[in-house]
């Protein structure tokens, strides 16, 4: 059945290449502007990737005026606007975001108060807050998990609160995703795992949620494939180039799906997780995924049988109960097989959350934003049953 309605836009221009995030100034020529602010982590940093970048675009006549190199695993309130009062004080024009989703999310957070003023949470969190475009954010994503680079949204940890915000706004979504898998090259097996696994959670969930259409379904069918297809041998091997880019282009389709259908309760869960326990969203997402997709198995049933067919790798998938089941139980080998082979964490308890958490945990998951959007109703009362099935 189509949606009534549903619309699909993406603005951000995507470069794809090994290599690429060394030769792409080329493409800022249309910006009209030469002076970027490096947002990055120390990892990066350490590595001297971001350095690397911003050197060979500096050859190329771009200014780097200044530079944050400390986001951490979950970016903070003071830390989004510690980077907008530095790159304004260094005098930049722009942003240019070397990391995963954590370092992403922080600059298109900052380029909000960077390029207008005013307060993060109270101006900006929440849903359509801007009414014009932001200054230019060009975006490097160092891991293959959030997409970030081309969604609409970012999430940060609000500290005094011990819950992650979100930001949603299409214009927030960068002007430039600079997709290299010569740089993701660099991750090891674990978080290649779980933010592998964050992807394949971001295209499941689009493709089953009550805003799924046509255009976001038809990404997430390919980039579930591209993960189930290479995420072990990227794990395996972390110079497999092919694995790599196919590992990256997948969670750049989940992302711009998920961007369009937003997720589910998996995420509803994986953020009050965060939240509580600072559990890192992609192992959250890893533990909870078979289990949120039980959650809703009688409300899409006709869909994992569907899903079943791409995260198995066969067509050969007969319409009946046992096929829906399917895709559930392929998710559940494919985590048993990467906490084989990296120690990915396939219980709750095995990350910092304790039996006690739990309840508060289905509260916040029912109150999370992504809830409203899964296909059947999050509530703290059924929820907990998952979190305790996970745990
Ligand atoms: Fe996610």
């Amino acid at each position: 059945m189509l949606p009534e309605f549903y619309q699909f836009h993406l603005p951000t221009k995507v470069l794809y290449g090994p290599g690429i995030a060394f030769d792409f100034s080329h493409e800022l020529a249309g910006f009209g502007i030469r002076r970027y602010f490096l947002v990055t982590d120390r990892v990066l940093h350490n590595l001297g990737i971001s350095a690397r970048i911003a050197d060979r675009l500096k050859e190329d006549g771009y200014e780097i005026p200044g530079s944050y190199i400390d986001v951490p695993q979950d970016a903070s309130v003071a830390c989004v606007e510690e980077i907008a009062r530095q790159a304004r004080l260094a005098g930049a024009e722009g942003l240019l975001a070397v990391g995963g989703g954590s370092v992403i999310d922080a600059a298109k957070a900052a380029n909000c108060i960077f390029s207008k003023g005013g307060r993060l949470v109270e101006d900006y969190s929440g849903v359509s807050t801007l009414s014009e475009p932001l200054k230019p954010l060009i975006v490097i994503p160092t891991t293959a998990g959030t997409g970030s680079e081309c969604t609409l949204a970012a999430v940060i940890y609000d500290q005094e609160n011990a819950t992650k915000l979100a930001f949603s706004d299409r214009f927030l979504l960068p002007n430039l995703a600079v997709l290299d898998p010569q740089i993701t090259a660099s991750m090891p097996p674990l978080l290649t795992a779980a933010t592998g696994m964050d992807a394949l959670t971001h295209a499941i969930e689009a493709y089953v949620s009550v805003d799924a259409s046509p255009h976001s379904q038809a990404l997430g069918q390919v980039a579930i494939e591209l993960i189930t297809n290479n995420i072990i041998r990227a794990v395996e091997d972390g110079n497999d180039l092919e694995a790599r880019g196919a590992m990256l282009i997948g969670a750049n389709l989940a992302g711009i799906s998920f961007s369009h259908s937003m997720v589910g309760c998996v995420h509803s869960m994986a953020h009050a997780t965060g939240g509580m326990a600072r559990v890192p969203h992609g192992i959250a997402n890893a533990i909870l995924l078979p289990h949120g997709m039980d959650y809703n198995m009688n409300a899409c049933k006709h869909l994992y049988v569907r899903l079943a067919r791409y995260l198995g790798g066969t067509r050969d998938v007969p319409d009946s109960d046992s096929s829906a089941r399917t895709a559930i139980c392929r998710v559940k080998e494919l985590t048993k097989e990467l906490n084989r082979l990296c120690g990915l964490p396939l219980r709750l308890r095995d990350v910092g959350v304790t039996e006690g958490m739990l309840p508060l945990i289905a509260k916040k998951a029912e109150e999370d934003g992504t809830a409203i959007y899964n296909p059947r109703l999050v509530t703290a009362e059924d929820i907990i049953v998952s979190l305790e099935s996970a745990f």
